[in-house]
C-alpha cells in the first residue's frame, strides 16, 4: 500500500447493526485509521467511532460531511443505501466510498436481473421465470408443480421469498405480493425452482475484476429452535461453514463468482465491494440462491471475529482497484454468534426494556458482544429494535465456539430478550460424528 501509518485515514461507516459494530470494531484495530465517523451508529459502535447524524436518503449531505471532515473512505453496511445510488453520488464527488454502485447493487436490489444474469452468463441456479401480473405466474406455477419457491423482485427486508411446499401456498402467495404485501418490492414476481442441499453464505470481496474469496458461513433464519417459525434478518450464526471446503470454494469461483465478475463488466456494471452468495449446496453442486451485495448480518460479525488481516486495508486496496495485490489470512478457529432479539421478534418486537450483565458477558473469554438495537437512556441499556445483541465467541472447534457463546448469553440478564438455544447445531452434530 502506498498510505503510511502516520497519514491517519478517516473513515465515515455507514449503518447502525451489528453488523456495523463489527465492521467499526476492525477497522479500529488498524494502525492507519486516525477517526472513524458512524452515522448513525449504536452504543456500542460509540467504544470505536464519534457518532453523527446525517441523513443518509440526502446524497449531498454525506457529501458535504465527507468534504468538510476530509473523509478518506466511506464504507456503507447496508443494502438500502447501494440500491438508492449513495456509491455513484460519492464517486461523481470524488469521495472513496466501499461497495457496489446503483448498477451493480442490483444483484441484490432485482432478483430478476439476477436471474437473467445467471441465464446470460450460464451460472448455475434454478429455473426461473419473471412475472408483473398474478394470472401468468400462477399459470407457470400450476405447469411446474411444488414444491416451488415465489419472490418479491426487489428489497423486501429478507422477507419476499415464500417456498411453497404446496401448489396453494404457492398460489396464495402469488395474491400476497401482487396486492401490495411487499410495496414496490413485489410489482414483479420471480418463481423459482426448488432447490434441495445444504445452505451456506459464501463471501468475497471485488474490485470490479478481482473476486478475492473472504470467508464462509452459516446462517439461522428461522425465528425458533430447530429452525421453525418465521423467517427473520438471521437469528444466529457460524464460519467457516464446514460444506464450503477447498474444492467447494474453488468450484464456486469458478462456477459462479468469476462468470459473474465477467459478466458484470460486460454489460458496464462492474461488481466492487462484498458479493455475498447465498448458495445450495445441491448434489450437482453449487446452484446460486441470491446475490447481497453487502456483508450479511450477523455473518459479518463471525467473519470479523476471524479475520486476522487489516480490514482497513482490504478496503482501500478495493476502492483503488488492487486486490490482485492482496491476500488474506483467518484464524482456523470457528466463530458463532447468537442473536438476542427482543419479544414479539421478527412480527412487532417489543422497546424499552432493560438490560444488564453485557459487561459480564463481555469480560469473559474469547468473548465479544455486538450491539445491533440498543440505546442509553438514564444510564440504562435499553433494547431499541428486533435483533438486539450478538453474543459472539470463538474456540477451536464450533462446540467450543457455542459453548462460550451461551456461556456469555447466560450473564445477560434481560427479562423482554430471547435468542434461540441451538445455532450450530448442524456443525455441532458434525463435530460429535467426526470424533
Ligand atoms: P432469499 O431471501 O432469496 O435468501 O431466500 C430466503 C430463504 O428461502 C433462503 O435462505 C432459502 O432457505 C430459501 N430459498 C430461497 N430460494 C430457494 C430455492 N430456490 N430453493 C429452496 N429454498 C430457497
Ligand atoms: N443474514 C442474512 C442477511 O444479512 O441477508
Amino acid at each position: 500500500m502506498t498510505t503510511s501509518p502516520s497519514e491517519a485515514l478517516k473513515v465515515l461507516l455507514i449503518g447502525s447493526g451489528g453488523r456495523e459494530h463489527a465492521l467499526a470494531w476492525k477497522l479500529a484495530a488498524s494502525p492507519l485509521l486516525g477517526t472513524l465517523y458512524c452515522t448513525p451508529g449504536n452504543p456500542g459502535i460509540a467504544d470505536y467511532a464519534t457518532l453523527i447524524d446525517i441523513d443518509i436518503e440526502d446524497h449531498d449531505a454525506v457529501i458535504a460531511f465527507s468534504h468538510s471532515f476530509e473523509i478518506d473512505l466511506v464504507v456503507i453496511g447496508p443494502e438500502a443505501p447501494l440500491v438508492d445510488g449513495l456509491v455513484d453520488a460519492l464517486k461523481a464527488a470524488n469521495i472513496k466510498a466501499f461497495g457496489p454502485t446503483q448498477a451493480a447493487a442490483q444483484l441484490e436490489g432485482s432478483k430478476g436481473f439476477t436471474k437473467d444474469l445467471c441465464a446470460r452468463f450460464n451460472i448455475p441456479t434454478g429455473a426461473y421465470g419473471r412475472f408483473n401480473n398474478a394470472p401468468k405466474a400462477k399459470a407457470y406455477i400450476r405447469a411446474q408443480g411444488a414444491p416451488i419457491v415465489v419472490k418479491a423482485d426487489g428489497l423486501a427486508a429478507g422477507k419476499g421469498v415464500v417456498v411453497a411446499m404446496t401448489l396453494d401456498e404457492a398460489l396464495e402467495a402469488v395474491d400476497a405480493c401482487f396486492e401490495g404485501q411487499f410495496g414496490d418490492a413485489g410489482t414483479e414476481v420471480v418463481v423459482e425452482a426448488f432447490l434441495d442441499g445444504e445452505e451456506a453464505s459464501f463471501f468475497c470481496i471485488c474490485d470490479g475484476v478481482t473476486a478475492l474469496p473472504f470467508g464462509s458461513a452459516q446462517d439461522h433464519k428461522r425465528v425458533g429452535d430447530g429452525d421453525t417459525g418465521a423467517n427473520t434478518g438471521g437469528m444466529g450464526a457460524y464460519s467457516p461453514a464446514p460444506v464450503m471446503d477447498e474444492g467447494m470454494v474453488e468450484r464456486t469461483m469458478r462456477e459462479l463468482i468469476e462468470p459473474t465478475m465477467r459478466g458484470m463488466a460486460e454489460i458496464g456494471a462492474p461488481f466492487t465491494g462484498v458479493l455475498f452468495a447465498g448458495l445450495m449446496i445441491t448434489k450437482d453442486g453449487p446452484q446460486l440462491i441470491e446475490y447481497n451485495t453487502r456483508f450479511g448480518d450477523p455473518e459479518c460479525q463471525v467473519l470479523m471475529s476471524r479475520l486476522k488481516d487489516d480490514l482497513l486495508v482490504i478496503m482501500l486496496a478495493t476502492v483503488n482497484g488492487m486486490l490482485d495485490q492482496i491476500s488474506v489470512r483467518w484464524s482456523n478457529e470457528a466463530a458463532l454468534t447468537v442473536v438476542m432479539a427482543a419479544d414479539g421478534y421478527p412480527a412487532s418486537p417489543r422497546k424499552g426494556t432493560v438490560i444488564k450483565g453485557v459487561e459480564d458477558a463481555e469480560a469473559l473469554q474469547a468473548v465479544n458482544i455486538f450491539h445491533a438495537s440498543t440505546i442509553h437512556k438514564d444510564g440504562e441499556l435499553l433494547a431499541n429494535g428486533g435483533r438486539v445483541l450478538n453474543v459472539t465467541a470463538t474456540g477451536s472447534t464450533v462446540t467450543q465456539a457455542q459453548a462460550r457463546a451461551y456461556e456469555a448469553v447466560s450473564k445477560i440478564k434481560w427479562v423482554g430478550g430471547f435468542c434461540r438455544n441451538d445455532i450450530g447445531w448442524r456443525a455441532v452434530e458434525r463435530e460429535k460424528a467426526d470424533q
